[in-house]
């Protein structure tokens, strides 16, 4: 029943009919001001975060609003300029001291088509704050040594829905693949966690 609900709600996500004037809105409080943590349990030669971006000049601060983040960080993906960038997505619920799996899974087959979209789930909160979005567009995730500037605010995970969702503990688990031009996974994927929760406001 619970899944079921949280399916429903994921899908009109996906299905890009968020409508923040809708009845019920959630918002996702991030539980760490890192954001990003490791997976558990991921195969020899997968990397964390830190595989995907230089974060060494990014902040992250939580403040009683929310976490303000600012600064910068750097492509050092391991792909290149041909290859196609493939970006997987799974929602897991913290039920009873384990993480479950729910029906909510994305596949983006081709992620560079879509990273500035600003229909996409990451858009507002993300993609929209890269400042100097207009010179590094082309770039997407596949040029090493990308700087990505990022805009100073505060992140607010909101969504809108008139189906009720469960509230409690989530994690987002996200993998990132680079595929050469002949169909093959590079080594050095990447996989990360942001966990939070959702609640109703
Ligand atoms: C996350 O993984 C990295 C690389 O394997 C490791 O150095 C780091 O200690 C891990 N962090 C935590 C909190 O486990
Ligand atoms: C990235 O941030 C660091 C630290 O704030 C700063 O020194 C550097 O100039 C920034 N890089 C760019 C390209 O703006």
């Amino acid at each position: 029943m619970k899944r079921c609900l949280v399916w429903k709600w994921i899908l009109l996500i996906i299905f890009e009919v968020v409508n923040l004037s809708m009845q019920i809105e959630y918002q996702f409080e991030l539980e760490d001001e890192s954001i990003y943590t490791n997976c558990s349990n991921v195969q020899p030669g997968t990397l964390n975060i830190n595989g995907l971006f230089d974060m060494t000049h990014l902040s992250t601060i939580m403040k009683p609003e929310g976490i303000e983040l600012s600064g910068n960080m750097t492509s050092v993906f391991n792909a290149q300029p041909s290859d196609r960038i493939e970006v997987t997505g799974n929602l897991f619920y913290f039920d009873r001291g384990t993480w479950q799996p729910t029906t909510l899974n994305m596949a983006i087959k081709d992620f560079c088509k879509v990273m500035y979209d600003e229909k996409q789930l990451w858009y507002k909160e993300w993609a929209a704050r890269v400042t100097n979005k207009d010179v590094i567009k082309d770039n997407c995730i596949k040029e090493h040594g990308t700087v990505f500037l990022m805009e100073t605010y505060t992140i607010k995970l909101r969504f809108g829905s008139s189906m009720p969702l469960v509230s409690g503990r989530y994690t987002l688990r996200i993998r990132v693949f680079a595929i050469d031009q002949s169909g093959k996974k590079r080594p050095n994927d990447v996989c990360y966690e942001v966990k939070g929760t959702f609640f109703k406001i």
